[in-house]
């Protein structure tokens, strides 16, 4: 007899088979027994009829509890009204742990509580259906790099110096001298770039960030594209083929959890393909129109990247921003100095930004003042600047947080669950 997953009981169609797995729910009407059973991969409905499995099955199924360990025999057969369109005709049960007072009940519990027992909400279906979607996203994501000829180049945690600020950097003691948890793999990509062409770093990435926000997690994980003779618009473009590709690959493979979740197809469709495009000034003029009152050179917030998001029915890339607002390593526009080559894409439905990129500073000497007028330490920087001392080209990249992705396609309402054990200011544990 086979040992099968219920994601794939379809292909079991008329034999008897066995399932392990955990007590979802249970019911009875009357002489017919229905319990919901899930095993990691999804739920199915197994039927038991007293008068085909004896009193005794039958009174063994009635002690069944929420989340008690179990494991069944039947027969898989076609429903098209059960979920997942097949069930189980039950004829043997094996229980390994009757449990009592499983603390997470059908009843509705706060958040707070939920987030205490994130080791046991994970079992939920919808925790389930998001974080199985997270691991479609990531898979996607790695897919497209690797199907693109980009080859996938670590890059370490501990560093010695910052990426994205000081402001939200995690210091750590480090035999004898300080070291800082990675913002971003960035700096170690470009070099990457330099050596492999078309290179992506995935890993996570930390910041100290003390606002609490339902977009800003202080541990994410990221996925960075560093690509050598790439420029601004074509850095835009692998974006947008990117998500593209992610959207389609979650339409294809996670339908039943999409469901889980009431996200429909039909408006993930519409977020794919080419992306509007505008300037930084543009967005300004927009929120003028729009009736904020909002100073060319100030950082969007929320309440700007949701106005300015919401005009569009697509992700919309906002591109050039003011010099002062981004990071050191970002080039200068040869058009117009008081802008770099930067880009956002921001999500459509209130999501914010999802990608932050940039073509990079390619020269020298506008690099060490950007480094001096930022008042970085150069020394940090050394092997950094070796990477225009010899044989600098033209490079962009950007980074795609996971988390905000997961939480965007999923429309969840906070980035706390996009993520098994998120850390937040306040949360460690579990
Ligand atoms: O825009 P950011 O800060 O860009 C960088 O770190 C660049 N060095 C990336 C690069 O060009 N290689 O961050 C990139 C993305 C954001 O667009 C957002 O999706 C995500 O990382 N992100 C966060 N996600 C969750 N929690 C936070 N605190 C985040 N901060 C950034
Ligand atoms: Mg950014």
């Amino acid at each position: 007899m086979d040992k099968i997953l219920v994601q794939n009981a379809g292909k079991f169609e008329g034999q008897k088979v066995k399932l392990n797995g955990w007590v979802y729910n249970s019911r009875r009407s009357g002489k017919i027994g229905f319990l919901l059973f899930r095993d990691g991969t999804g739920i199915i409905q197994c039927i038991i009829i007293k008068n085909d499995v004896g009193e005794e099955l039958f009174d063994s199924f009635k002690t069944l509890t929420q989340e008690s360990s179990i494991s069944v025999v039947g027969e898989i057969v076609k429903n098209d009204r059960a979920p997942g369109g097949f069930e189980l005709l039950l004829s043997s049960l094996e229980i390994h742990q009757l449990i009592e007072g499983y603390p997470i009940t059908p009843k509705d519990h706060g958040t707070e509580f939920l987030m205490n027992h994130r080791h046991l909400w994970i079992r939920s279906k919808r925790q389930h259906a998001i974080l199985r979607i997270r691991h479609e996203i990531i898979k996607a994501t790695r897919d497209f790099f690797d199907s693109n000829d980009f080859t996938l180049v670590d890059t370490p945690i501990f560093t010695s110096n910052a990426c994205e600020g000081t402001t939200t950097l995690f210091e750590t003691e480090y035999f004898g001298e300080s070291a800082y948890l990675s913002q971003s793999g960035q700096l170690y990509g470009e070099a990457n770039a330099m050596a492999f062409g078309r290179q992506y770093n995935f890993g996570p990435t930390f910041r100290a960030e003390k606002s609490k926000t339902r977009r800003h997690l202080t541990e994410f994980w990221m996925v960075e594209p560093e690509i050598a003779y790439c420029e601004l618009d074509e850095n835009i473009e692998w974006a947008e083929k990117l998500i593209t590709f992610i959207i389609d690959r979650v339409i294809t493979n996670r339908k039943i959890e999409l469901e889980t979740l009431e996200r429909k197809i039909e408006d993930l469709e519409k977020f794919r393909g080419e992306f509007p495009k505008i300037s930084y000034t543009e967005a300004v003029e927009m929120l003028h129109k729009g009736g904020f009152d909002f100073e060319w050179g100030g950082d969007f917030g929320s309440p700007e990247e949701t106005y300015i998001a919401e005009q569009f029915d697509k992700p919309v890339v906002v591109h050039r921003f003011p010099t002062a607002i981004k990071a050191f390593y970002m080039k200068r526009d040869p058009e117009n100095e008081k802008v770099v080559l930067g880009m956002d894409v921001l999500a459509p439905e209130g999501y914010g930004e999802i990608i932050g990129g940039a073509q990079r500073e390619d020269n020298l000497d506008f690099l060490l003042e950007r480094i001096e007028h930022e008042k970085l330490p150069q020394e940090e920087f050394e092997w950094y600047l070796d990477l225009r001392r010899y044989g600098s080209v033209p490079h962009a990249g950007f980074g795609m947080g996971i988390e905000r992705v997961v939480s965007w396609l999923c429309k969840l309402p906070h980035v706390r669950e996009t993520i098994p054990y998120p850390r937040m200011i306040q949360t460690l544990r579990p």
